[in-house]
């Protein structure tokens, strides 16, 4: 069933003024980032020395988009975007994703991630001549003005982009995962990461910015093969993941659902609180995921799990609560010292500042209750 192409028509009462104040309006936690002793170093990754220098970008104390509420940056700062695309096959992208697209200089972050659905695939009638043509689109309307921004660009593939889907062995979606890898590995198109490993890129690697240490695996399916989970581990107890400030995992599909009609097998990964376990066993900081198309900073155990909200089409409602559909991008401000990490979500249909207060203190997703990230239990 095709997406349906929706513009500005989500119009919410979920929303703050900008200018009414930082911390009040902005989420904020700190949880241990202590790191563990490395395992084996025999058994560890060796990582690769970083090739790229940071983006030389100006810096002011609280960069933002003229006229939008600009919070005090941290030693480190990301924006998020996520799921971007419209309808199957499209080569262009909604105003609100152009918008975005447009603004994030202003914001100055040191990286920019994107929680995956960069393009419009998982459609099987789709020709590989089109499906190039939409990372052509995408190269021209998102990738190409952040590389020329000089903005490191981290991602996840999602399910749209080129799902890992299966049957006997065999690729669902081969076509898909053909024209992503094409994409990705064409050096016209270098992302500027300073990689660890990118061995299983683009749908698995690593990378550090600015001392943090940067995980991504390939959620775009609810299983997670096991050979990788062991790279995982592997990655995740290496030198250069457990001497970083602070560790982060992103991938498509969250642990735990949180919005309506995405509430179903499939849609969630599968085995979550397995998964959690071995991203706290390593004190991943926070889990970043799309898919879901709705804003909700979480915790369960000791992972924090930032669901990014949409950018493109299909804003949908959290499981609990009222508040209207929306469309979201997120700053991150990060403290390295005290691990601190500090959202600022605007909505952007309204270049507002999202209340966390008006997001619902729990969700209970059918594989367990996950919490506001500021909320104490
Ligand atoms: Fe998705």
């Amino acid at each position: 069933m095709a997406l349906k192409r929706r513009q500005l028509l989500i119009l919410g009462g979920l929303v703050l003024g900008g200018g009414l104040g930082g911390a009040a309006f902005s989420g904020i936690l700190s949880r241990n980032s202590q790191a563990i002793a490395p395992t084996d170093p025999k058994t560890a990754s060796t990582p690769s020395k970083p090739v790229k220098a940071t983006a030389t970008i100006s810096r002011s104390q609280n960069p933002a988009p003229k006229g939008m509420f600009a919070p005090t940056r941290g030693d480190v700062r990301i924006v998020l975007i996520s799921d971007l695309n419209s309808a199957y096959g499209s080569t262009d992208y909604i105003d609100q994703v152009k918008q975005a697209i447009a603004l994030l200089p202003d914001w100055e972050p040191d990286l920019v991630l994107c929680g995956g659905d960069m393009v419009a695939g998982q459609d099987n009638s789709l020709k590989p001549s089109e499906i190039e043509a939409m990372w052509q689109g995408f190269d021209k309307h998102i990738a190409a003005p952040i590389r020329k921004a000089k903005l490191p660009f981290g991602f996840t593939i999602g399910n749209h982009d080129a799902s890992g889907s299966s049957f006997g062995g065999k690729s669902n979606f081969e076509n898909d995962r053909k024209a992503v890898i094409k994409y990705w590995n064409d050096p016209k198109h270098d992302p500027n990461l300073n990689f660890v490993d990118r061995g299983g890129f683009p749908f698995y690697y690593t990378f550090e910015q600015n001392d943090i240490f940067f995980l991504t695996w390939d959620a775009s399916t609810s299983e997670i093969p096991s050979a990788q989970l062991k790279w995982v581990e592997k990655s995740l107890a290496s030198e250069a993941a457990q001497k970083a400030k602070l560790r982060i995992a992103i991938g498509h599909l969250p642990l735990y659902a949180v919005s309506k009609g995405r509430a179903t097998a499939g849609n969630y990964l599968d085995d979550a609180d397995r998964l959690r376990g071995i991203l706290e066993k390593y004190n991943v900081h926070t889990y970043v995921s799309g898919h879901h198309h709705a804003y909700y900073p979480a915790h369960k155990g000791k992972l924090e799990m930032l669901h990014a909200g949409v950018l493109g089409d299909g804003p949908r409602r959290l499981l609990s609560g009222d508040i209207a559909p929306s469309r979201t991008v997120t700053v991150i401000d990060i403290k390295l010292e005290t691990s601190e990490t500090i959202y600022t979500t605007y909505d952007m249909n309204t270049l507002k500042v999202v209340d966390p207060n008006t997001l619902p203190r729990y969700i209970d997703a059918p594989n367990g209750r996950i919490t506001r990230r500021d909320i104490k239990i």
